[in-house]
């Protein structure tokens, strides 16, 4: 199967899954329904599910178990991205080519429809918990609830430092601290998630761990080179805003050709940690390399 095939099929699994977590009763609440289902269901790429099933899957085929957590994963940042294009922090009117949560609501159900998302994805998570009779199994999982939480912990911390950053230029050294924690935190956790679940081996999971971090930030780095030379019809999201928030950026801090370097650099390293697992991996590999070339 071709790359975009796979992508394709992973995409369907958790578009499916997460459609289970939509609420269509008739309440009072509605609207913040709705408004939850409006993002969710916006045409995300779905990178971070994809990533805790990818890695799964390099050491177990069934992936039922891992789909509460995948689920949960796409939930939070679905939650990070309604927040962070609020008028208080970037201030952004598209999405997805369609109209952010708050333009499209309001603000009041925008931020509410975020705390709700990252509150649903811990109802996903206990519930996992509490059908989980096996006991080394969930010690398992109480490993990764925890380590759900921290990460979710960095993501804020990461957005609340992008905030301040604004304006200034910064030491590289705080450049890579606020992007693992705003970006790369939550995608760490996807794949480190995804190697929990599955029982790997200590190699293993230092492997991935490295592959992710780097992968993490390399995803940032592009996030920054769109933001400036981007399609904004392929891309869905403002071009530009970046700079008009005076964001401080890989691109702002070294320039676009820095930047890409420093992308090809990354994304050759995450990808040489994966050497050992061979054909098993490509998947893996070729998901470093769609970070590095896609253009949404
Ligand atoms: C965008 O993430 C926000 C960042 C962390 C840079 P994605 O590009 O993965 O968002 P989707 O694909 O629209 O969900
Ligand atoms: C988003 O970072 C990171 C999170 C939402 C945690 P950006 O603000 O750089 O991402 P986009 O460009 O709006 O997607
Ligand atoms: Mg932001
Ligand atoms: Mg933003």
């Amino acid at each position: 199967m071709d790359f975009k095939e796979e992508l394709k099929k992973y995409q369907e699994i958790i578009n499916k899954e997460l459609q289970k977590y939509v609420r269509k009763e008739n309440c009072p609440e509605k609207v913040l329904n709705e408004s939850m289902e409006y993002s969710l269901m916006a045409g995300g790429k779905r990178l971070r599910p994809i990533l805790v099933i990818a890695t799964y899957q390099l050491f177990k085929n069934d992936i039922k178990e891992c789909l509460p957590y995948a689920v949960a994963i796409e939930m939070i940042h679905n939650f990070s991205l309604i927040h962070d294009d609020l008028p208080g922090i970037d201030n952004d009117d598209f999405r997805h080519g369609k109209p952010t949560n708050h333009k499209q609501f309001n603000e009041a159900t925008a931020i509410l429809a975020g705390d709700g998302l990252l509150n649903n994805a811990y109802i996903v998570i206990s519930k996992d918990l509490l059908n989980t009779v096996d006991k080394s199994k969930l010690d398992i999982k109480m490993m990764v609830f925890k380590e759900f939480s921290y990460a979710v912990d960095r993501m804020i911390a990461g957005e609340y430092i992008d905030t301040e950053y604004e304006g200034k230029d910064v030491l590289e050294k705080y450049l890579e601290y606020m992007n693992a924690n705003k970006t790369g935190a939550l995608l760490r956790l996807s794949v480190r998630m995804g190697a929990y679940l599955a029982e790997c081996e200590e190699n293993d999971f230092k492997k991935l761990t490295n592959y992710a971090e780097k992968v993490g930030l390399a995803f940032q780095v592009k996030d920054d080179i769109l933001s400036e030379e981007g399609d904004e019809k392929i891309l869905g999201k403002p071009v530009g805003n970046d700079k008009k928030m005076k964001k401080c950026t890989y691109v702002s801090k070294y320039g676009i050709e820095e930047a890409k370097n420093k992308l090809d650099k990354l994304i050759e390293e995450a990808i040489k940690e994966l050497t050992p697992y061979g054909e098993k991996a490509k998947f893996l590999v070729e998901l470093a390399l769609y970070v590095k070339n896609r253009n949404k």
